[in-house]
């Protein structure tokens, strides 16, 4: 059997006996105490705990759920069992069938369907469960074939908390050939002759944080059969790489490295670990995880650069993943739409890390190479190993993969401790988390939702409606009323009032009861179903029980369509002018304004944000119709409508759509027709984050007000530089040419009077014959001002009272100036008479006293020509 058939019997199979056949749920899991989905269980956690109903006539639930696991990832590869990524076949009792059920219809399975022979088929049972052995014998097992087996082994737990429960296992005899010998060898054992292929778990507990077990109030089932590990058992083959999806994968990688698969111990791990790491990345990034350095983006970036690292040592160097891309989407695609959805996106990521990780590579490289270098002796200290796995991404097997070339060892047991000492540190941030995380299941909101069951939402065609008081909540605590004056938290049995989600706002308003009034200030749910009104009482008092009048403030709400609507709109004008690329990685719906993050590598241009808004309000202006309907997923994906990244979607979904411009999958509150939204601006673009861009826009009156802002600044100004209203910018650019001369002018005269210029003109004085000092040269002065300027400071600072006779070109005119102090005048200095015979020099002329005459000329190659008749008459 191939895998797709082996997964649709399956499912096939256990529908048959009445369960729903339900979606994978995404890899991202609704509950905070994990990182990623690592089992069939997870999505349902809250129908264990009896949170949520499954419908009639349905006995349970049937899936093949998209896992991760890492917690060994320095094993995947290494083994033929192990993978970060798997499918796993599972079916789900709430408190419907039990044991006895599931242990026929397991072997039923097995037998049957899968035609495994029962003398192959071995059973473990957790120590203390009688009852189970007894079931597998009625079923005609023989003794031999069950064991006990203790907690480590038959005891399962998602976590330290929550769901969980003695389980029994299926495993099949490979054969002794496959064993290790012993004669202890049995089901559990380390060796590979007994595959475990399916665990069946009764889950009767739920864990609770002091280590206590408490029952469940029904008994639950919960089953995990991994789907690559039957397809090893049904194809005959030693290793899930050689079932048939791995398989074409590992040929993927053996096209790239121009070898064969089965020749080289080393080259087969390498291509092990590139199948399975780019297929667990794609699923990863398909469901909206990004590469980051913290939680599941660390994950997903460890798992590419481990991939990348074993490639470039079997010689694949340069982006290569997008290979495997293309093929799993071809091999999976049809039971996973999300890979083919989120293809673009999926093949520029990773191809942007493997670009970003091409250049730490060759650094780590080269920090290796001098560690390496800097040996003294042949062991690699465990320190180095550790900068190099935690700066630089290099896993220690490579680090010691390289050294080995060198004749040199890394010392693990540095390394090792280097490392339980991060994991410590981890370990205790981690359990805090998880220990935080799961206690939301708990607390008043979780008690209230039992007692009152999840409100009804009225509000997407109405701001007001009648309602009755479930809950009152004061000081986190279940109240009988609440009073003027007090804040506190309101539950009604229905509500019109949105609460925030998928980044809408929550709705603001009022509860009225006769006299009494609450104001509503926010509403959100704190736990899923559950609406949560934070009131504060404006008048009168409110009680459990009362029948009230619940009003939004529709005038908001109103603003907050239009930006919700406006965000669908900017959304599909992003992807037709950038690509499909984009998705939405998070948004702000809010009344005063929006926000958008999404998926996009490069600064947009602004040709680029013209095009968008262009496009976007073309939308509007064409005042296309929304209409909002109920469809399955399925069927939603099959019209192509855009399912936002990252998102968790049920079975039955909402859509909205905009004409054909926009189709999306949202449970937000819109306006009935875009010409309603008026205008859209976008007021900025930025960056959030690598691969996330941010867009932020404004419609209908705060388009007006913005736009109504930038006017008013713009008349200021031109009020200010005395010119029309479009003549800004152009006498604004003038204005500020001339103000960089100005500064550059001012400058060069600092200069000129600077300390060093005056020094430097002091230095060239000489003694005249009459008897007192001169100065005659040539200074960066750019006005008579400037050499008026210079002469003062000049003066002051001469040995002997003197003279000066300067000269500057500046702006194309020749400038002269001559001056003397009453004692050089005194001795027959004359100013007057040196600038009456050094002007026809530079083609001008002027005048003055003798103590100080100028004139300035047109030609400044006479310059030098005057300053050498001054230097005649005086010298
Ligand atoms: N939740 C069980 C497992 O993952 C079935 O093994």
């Amino acid at each position: 059997m191939t895998t797709a058939q082996i997964r649709e019997a399956y499912l096939k199979y256990f529908e048959d006996k009445g369960c729903k056949r339900w979606p994978s749920s995404s890899l991202i899991p609704d509950d905070p105490s994990l990182l990623l989905t690592s089992a069939g269980m997870v999505q349902f956690k809250p129908y264990f705990l009896q949170q949520k109903q499954l419908e009639e006539p349905y006995i349970g639930t049937t899936t093949v759920q998209k896992c991760v696991r890492t917690n060994d990832i320095d094993i995947i590869g290494t083994t033929g069992r192990h993978l970060s990524f798997f499918e796993m076949l599972g079916n789900f009792s709430f408190g419907k069938y039990f044991k006895h059920e599931m242990c026929d219809w397991a072997l039923d399975f097995s037998v049957n369907v899968l035609g495994l022979p029962m003398e192959r088929l071995y059973f473990t049972v957790f120590e203390d469960d009688d009852e189970t052995i007894g079931i597998w014998k009625a079923l005609g097992v023989p003794e031999d074939h069950i064991s006990k087996l203790g907690e480590d082994d038959n005891f399962w737990r998602a976590g330290p908390t929550g769901p969980c429960g003695p389980c029994s296992e299926l495993y099949f005899d490979q054969g002794p050939e496959f064993g290790c010998g012993s004669p202890d060898c049995a089901p559990g054992c380390d060796c590979d002759r007994f595959l475990e292929y399916w665990n069946c778990v009764f889950t009767q507990y739920d864990g609770q944080e002091d280590g206590t077990l408490k029952e469940l109030p029904k008994k639950n089932i919960d089953t995990g059969m991994g789907l690559e590990r039957i397809a090893a058992i049904m194809q005959g083959v030693q290793s899930n790489y050689e079932t048939d999806v791995l398989r074409s994968l590992i040929s993927v990688g053996e096209r790239l490295a121009q070898v064969t698969y089965g020749e080289d111990a080393n080259t087969d791990l390498a291509l092990r670990i590139m199948a399975d790491h780019s297929r667990a990345v794609t699923f990863m990034i398909a469901d909206g995880i990004l590469p980051s350095n913290e939680g599941r983006g660390y994950v997903l970036r460890r798992l590419l650069r481990r991939a990348i690292m074993k490639a470039h040592l079997i010689g694949v160097d340069g982006p290569f993943l997008n290979e495997y891309v293309d093929e799993i989407v071809r091999l999976m695609g049809d039971v996973y739409p999300e890979i083919v959805e989120n293809r673009e996106l999926e093949r520029k990521l990773i191809l942007a890390e493997e670009e970003r990780f091409g250049s730490t590579l060759r650094q780590g490289r080269s920090y290796l190479e001098d560690a390496l270098a800097d040996l003294d002796g042949k062991v690699l200290s465990g320190d180095v190993a550790f900068v190099l796995h935690d700066t630089y991404g290099f896993p220690v097997e490579i680090t010691s993969e390289i050294a080995a070339e060198r004749g040199c060892q890394v010392d693990m047991d540095a390394f090792s401790a280097a490392m339980e000492d991060q994991r410590a540190r981890a370990r205790s941030a981690g359990a805090k988390d998880a220990e935080a995380a799961w206690s939301t299941y708990g607390g008043v909101y979780s008690d209230v939702l039992n007692a009152v069951g999840a409100t009804q939402f009225v509000g997407y065609d109405n701001t007001e409606s009648s309602a009755k008081i479930t809950a009152i909540i004061v000081d986190g605590a279940q109240a009988r009323s609440i009073s003027e004056g007090q804040t506190g938290e309101v539950i009604l049995d229905k509500t019109p009032f949105y609460a925030e989600m998928g980044g809408e706002v929550g709705d603001t308003g009022q509860i009225v009861d006769g006299q009494a009034r609450a104001y509503v200030l926010d509403t959100v749910t704190p736990e899923a179903g559950l609406y949560v009104h934070r009131v504060n009482v404006g008048a009168g008092t409110v009680s459990v029980g009362d029948e009230v009048v619940a009003i939004v403030d529709a005038h908001r709400r109103h603003a907050i369509e239009r930006n919700h609507t406006a965000t669908h709109i900017l959304h599909a004008a992003l992807r037709k002018v950038l690509g499909d690329h984009v998705k939405q990685a998070g948004s702000y719906v809010g009344p005063d304004r929006l926000r958008f993050d999404f998926t996009h590598f490069e600064a947009m241009t602004h040709e680029q944000l013209q095009e968008v808004e262009r496009i976007a309000n073309n939308e509007i202006m064409d005042a296309v119709p929304t209409t909002i309907y109920e469809t399955t997923l399925d069927e939603a994906r099959a019209q192509g409508v855009t399912a936002l990244f990252g998102e968790k979607y049920g079975e039955h979904v909402r859509v909205v759509a905009a004409g054909d411009f926009s189709q999306e999958l949202c449970g937000g509150c819109h306006v009935s027709n875009t010409a309603e939204i008026g205008f859209v601006k976008i007021t900025s673009e930025s960056s959030v984050g690598a691969n996330l861009r941010r867009i932020e826009a404004v419609t209908s009156y705060g388009a007006l007000e913005y736009v109504n802002r930038i006017e008013s600044e713009l008349r200021e100004t031109a009020a200010e530089l005395k010119v029309p209203l479009f003549d800004v910018s152009e006498r604004t650019a003038a204005n500020l040419k001339s103000f960089k001369e100005l500064q550059q002018a001012a400058k060069r005269g600092k200069e000129a009077v600077s300390d060093d210029g005056i020094n430097a003109l002091l230095d060239l004085a000489v003694q005249a014959p009459a008897g007192y000092p001169v100065i005659i040269a040539k200074t960066p002065a750019e006005q008579a001002g400037g050499m008026r300027h210079m002469w003062d400071v000049v003066r002051a600072r001469m040995k002997e009272p003197g003279a000066v006779v300067i000269a500057s070109v500046a702006n194309g005119k020749a400038l002269l100036l001559a001056a003397g102090t009453d004692e050089a005048v005194a001795k027959g200095f004359d100013a007057a008479a040196l600038i009456a015979a050094m002007g026809p020099a530079v083609g001008g002329g002027g005048g003055g006293k003798p103590s100080m005459a100028q004139a300035g000329g047109k030609n400044t190659e006479g310059v030098e020509e005057a300053l050498s008749i001054a230097r005649n008459m005086i010298l």
